[in-house]
């Protein structure tokens, strides 16, 4: 590969997706070398104008007349991200609740649907929420935890899942992409073996959604959930989604009754009866402009075509890698992520003994990645916004850092959020 910057540069000029930059508040013009998308994305430009409008004409012109139209803001947006991002089918996604708790909601209502079976299985090496809620869920009903173990950097091995699913296990919780290496599942192949164990498999698609093509219906998945404020840009505390594959739905039943998955619900009626669709999986009143941000996002995902974001992503990481190898393995510094691009997600992660301080000199230095335990510099460039050239600068930084020492004046605890 030819890592000068002008070839980053012909990347760009030949890049599809490269107008969309213009499309994000600050892209270009804050002169950040954003790294962290896959943490919290960009804001686009769009997203004011959608709020001010819920604020000022829906909320403070319409006010609770406007309920007519807030009333579908979750399954209409959920069918906007099943139709461009996710690859399912309408009335099969809902946006509402935080990726916590949709996960909750989930697994409770599928390990109810495998009565018998007493086993939980979660990776090791999952996101702390989704070990958590496993582990909580489990000590809840009585249920066993089986962890499965996963190399850091490489992820979950095929064989491992396999040797652990038998016919005790209830639900299999996983991650399509590591938080931490970037590591991308089989969702296809896993999703296959898990149901001919006789057990379920729920998805986090957090790192996933609209990063790769996870393709929900083609992939035979049953259920999922992921957060919209990565590379969704939904913004800071953006609803989650979930998704329940249709034929699924009215054999599982979420534990939170509330009135909003309630059928007639404003019949007020005197006991819990479930709505048969995908609302059976919403609870409360959901939120009306956190949506309108999530739609926004959404659309500038499903206008750029996923296909073509992962392509630019794979791409953009096929960079990183190249300049770790050859201007960072110098210093120390080794590929904590699969090498091949088709097994690794949108990010990619460099393990260095001095990651903290050296995330901390990026920081200061306007390159944004983010630290992860236990020495790990996470590099998330974005597919949407993120130049090749902006990837070949912050790696031209990461090395300046490395080669003059600064980082070594930083402090080795850890004190801020990246
Ligand atoms: C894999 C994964 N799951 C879940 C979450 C967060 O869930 P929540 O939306 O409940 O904060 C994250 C956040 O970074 C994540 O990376």
């Amino acid at each position: 590969m030819d890592l000068t910057r002008a070839a980053a540069e012909a990347l760009d000029a030949a890049d599809p997706v490269a107008a969309f930059r213009a499309r994000f508040a600050g892209a270009g013009e804050d002169g950040l070398l954003y790294l962290d998308g896959n943490s919290l994305g960009r804001m686009p430009v769009a997203t004011p104008a959608a709020l001010t409008r819920v604020v000022e004409e829906e909320w403070a012109r319409g006010l609770v007349r406007s309920w007519s139209s807030w009333v579908g803001a979750a399954t209409r947006v959920g069918d906007l991200l099943a139709e461009g991002v996710l690859g399912a089918g309408p009335g099969e996604v809902l946006v509402g609740d935080s990726t916590t708790v949709d996960l909750y909601k989930l697994l409770v209502a599928a390990a109810d649907a495998r009565p018998g079976r007493d086993v939980l299985v979660c990776c090791a090496d999952d996101f702390p929420t989704d070990r958590y809620v496993v582990a909580g869920v489990a000590q809840a009903r009585g249920m066993t935890v089986r962890e499965v173990p996963a190399d850091v950097d490489e992820g979950l091995d095929h064989s491992v899942l396999a040797a652990a699913l038998d016919e005790r296990v209830a639900v299999v919780v996983l991650s399509a992409v590591a938080y931490r290496s970037g590591a991308l599942a089989d969702v296809a192949a896993v999703t296959r073996a898990v149901r001919d164990a006789g057990a379920l498999v729920l998805w986090d698609l957090s790192h996933a959604a609209g990063a790769v093509p996870v393709d929900l219906a083609a992939n035979g998945v049953d259920l999922a959930v992921g957060c919209t404020y990565k590379y969704l840009n939904g913004g800071p505390g953006a609803p989650a989604f979930l998704y329940v594959r249709r034929e699924l739905q009215e054999q599982l039943r979420q534990p939170i009754w509330g009135w909003f998955g309630q059928r007639d619900q404003f019949a007020m009626g005197p006991v819990y009866d479930p709505v048969p669709g995908i609302e059976r999986f919403a609870v409360g009143t959901p939120p009306v402009l956190a949506l309108a941000a999530v739609e926004v996002g959404a659309r500038l995902v499903a206008e750029a075509g996923v296909d073509r974001l992962a392509a630019k992503g794979r791409a953009l990481g096929e960079l990183v890698v190249a300049l770790a190898d050859d201007w960072l393995a110098p210093h120390g510094v080794a590929l904590a992520s699969p090498r091949d691009p088709a097994r690794r997600g949108a990010h990619v992660t460099l393990a260095s003994s001095a990651a903290w301080q050296l995330t901390q000199a990026l920081v200061d230095r306007g390159v944004v990645p983010d630290f992860r335990t236990p020495d790990r510099v996470r590099l998330g460039p974005a597919p949407l916004y993120t130049r090749f050239v902006d990837v070949w600068d912050a790696m031209a930084c990461i090395r300046e850092v490395l080669a003059s020492g600064v980082h070594e004046g930083y402090p080795t605890e850890r004190s801020r959020v990246t």
